[in-house]
């Protein structure tokens, strides 16, 4: 019988990273779902993804299972206000950074023995922070910045050598992380798009009103960051 494709998705227990590993496994794709509350099923991976050994822990179980990953999404993040005059504890803010930045590279670096080369995709979700700074987030908008960096740098390393890398910049979606907040993509439609950019093999997908700040960020940035900055 046909292996069907294998995904990994970070932060798959809510949000972004629920929907987009449910409309996969719709596809045919077998998906590891990586999280703290992972649910029980057998493809459910409790992992603190800022942990020491998660990136050993996470190989290990994909070596068990023995098929090489097609399919990469490191989709786990966290986003908290930081006012720089009362800063909240160093460990707090070096979550943020370790869970946005630090961990997709770190898990990065362990997977590539088993992604699946040529026709891999490793995909990284970033933000329109990362083209413009949130002022009540700077910590967030660090983070993203950083591993929005990071992808553009593994493309140049990684594309020659049989993957793809894949940028994901959100808009605003209903999730956890913007409770409250105005004029929010549903997470159903947000990873529909996500899907269908990475079945059409895009570069950068960016759903819904993030694909249009992007183009007025690419012809007036200063703007962009001056409206945005108000939101
Ligand atoms: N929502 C938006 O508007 C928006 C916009 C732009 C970019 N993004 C980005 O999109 C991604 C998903 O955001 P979301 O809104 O869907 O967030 P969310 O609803 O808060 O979900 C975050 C996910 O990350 C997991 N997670 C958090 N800390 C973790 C840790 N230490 N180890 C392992 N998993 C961890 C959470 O699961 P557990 O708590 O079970 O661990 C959860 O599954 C994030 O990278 C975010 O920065 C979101």
């Amino acid at each position: 019988m046909e292996q069907g494709k294998l995904a990994l998705v970070t932060g798959a227990s809510r949000g972004i990273g629920s929907g987009v590993a449910e409309r996969l496994a719709a596809e045919g794709y077998r998906v590891i779902r990586v999280a703290r509350q992972a649910g029980s099923g057998p493809d459910d991976l409790a992992v603190d993804l800022t942990a020491p050994g998660a990136p050993a822990v996470i190989a290990e179980r994909l070596s068990r299972i023995g098929q090489p990953l097609d399919l990469l999404i490191h989709n786990a993040g966290q986003q908290g206000a930081v006012d720089l005059d009362a800063p909240p504890e160093r460990a707090v803010w070096a979550q943020e950074m370790a869970l946005n930045l630090a961990a997709p590279v770190a898990l990065t670096m362990a997977l590539l023995p088993v992604m699946r080369r040529p026709g891999g995709v490793i995909a990284f979700t970033t933000s329109l922070v990362a083209l413009y700074a949130k002022p009540s987030a700077p910590v967030y908008s660090a983070s993203k910045a950083g591993l929005a960096a990071f992808a553009r740098a593994a493309r140049h390393q990684l594309e020659g050598r049989g993957l793809q890398v894949v940028e994901i910049v959100p808009p605003l979606v209903a999730t956890a992380m913007t409770e409250g907040r105005r004029g929010t993509m549903h997470v159903d439609a947000a990873a529909r798009q996500i899907c269908a950019g990475l079945a059409r093999g895009d570069r950068v997908i960016a759903p819904g009103k993030a694909r249009a700040v992007r183009r007025l960020h690419r012809v007036l940035p200063g703007a962009v960051e001056r409206i945005l900055a108000r939101t």
